[in-house]
């Protein structure tokens, strides 16, 4: 098949992504495709166009790569692509969005409000706000980012401006939602619609105590133990939240949902990645490799899924 793999972008996962994207190419290649990889900007669409690809790969990750755009310009130009589609996208891309979904769903969630930037709100107005709903600690975040940018782990009421100028450079809505002190999970989850299935359960370690920027990506930044160490019931109840995350965003082909499991063992959604990472330290493939499915073989195994 001929695949262009779209990758790099404009997004703050950038890196991220040329990184993803070196992945897929190779793994895709090595599978017998014809591979265009393309690091993606606007002036690419006519190129796109041109090359008549049977099938397109976003390797993207963020803005305009995973927040649904991209997939409405696919969709108009009639060209197939792994993985969701416009409304899955944008919804999972709004973290807030997303979590009216999940609540009525009864997956369980954090407390958490959304709050929009504008010239026209003042800082302290909204730091007066947050601080007036939320006690420390709590996580400042923007509501439309990826990878931890601009996330704050607020343990001082006095970090709060600071936290949201950090979040407000990247997104003009800003999410605010209870720190839940526990373990950090992520389930990928891959299949046709409504034959989606969770793969073991990964638990992160960071090496530094929190899984940010550095922790994702540096080798070494942080310890995968899968299939993570959690009780039968509890790891069932996490893997049916994260296949449900999953069907009620109208996710397609392959996400991984992440999740946090309280000191008193309740998991908590945090959210649901439509283009996960697929760099040499990512989750995805990590958990796709403890049940035998190696990393060219999961490549493959999307396209298959998404031509059928
Ligand atoms: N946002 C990054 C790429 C991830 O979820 O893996
Ligand atoms: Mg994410």
């Amino acid at each position: 098949m001929k695949i262009a793999v779209l990758y790099g972008g404009v997004s703050g996962e950038r890196e991220v992504s040329l990184s993803s994207g070196k992945g897929i190419i190779n793994a895709l290649t090595d599978k017998g495709h014809e591979v265009i990889g393309i690091d993606f900007n606007p002036d690419h669409l006519e190129e796109i166009i041109n090359l008549n690809a049977d099938l397109v790969f976003i390797g993207l990750h963020g803005k305009y790569g995973e927040d649904g755009r991209i997939q409405g310009l696919l969709d108009m130009l009639h060209i197939p692509y792994v993985g969701s589609g416009v409304l899955a996208s944008a919804l999972a891309m709004d973290k807030a969005k997303a979590k009216q979904v999940f609540r009525m769903n009864n997956i369980p969630l954090a407390k958490s409000e959304v709050f929009g930037i504008s010239s026209a709100t003042s800082t302290e107005d909204i730091v007066n706000e947050i601080n007036n709903e939320f006690k420390p600690p709590f996580v400042i975040k923007p509501n439309k980012e990826g990878s931890t940018l601009g996330l704050t782990i607020v343990t001082d009421t006095d970090q709060v401006g600071e936290a949201l100028n950090n979040a407000a450079a990247s997104d003009d809505t800003i999410l605010v939602e209870d720190f839940i002190k526990g373990r950090e999970l992520t389930v990928a989850v891959m299949g046709g619609k409504g034959e989606e299935e969770a793969l073991p359960i990964i638990e992160i370690i960071p090496k530094n105590g929190f899984y940010d920027y550095e922790s994702k990506y540096a080798p070494g930044g942080s310890e995968h133990i899968v299939p993570a160490v959690i009780d039968e019931e509890t790891t069932r109840k996490i893997q049916s939240y994260a296949i449900l995350a999953h069907q009620s965003l109208g996710c397609e082909t392959y996400s991984r949902v992440d999740f946090i499991l309280s000191e008193d063992n309740l998991p908590v959604i945090l959210e649901v990645n439509t283009l996960p990472g697929m760099t040499p330290t990512s989750l995805f493939p990590d958990a796709a490799n403890s049940i035998g499915i190696k990393y060219d073989d999961m490549i493959e195994k999307f396209v298959s899924l998404t031509m059928q």
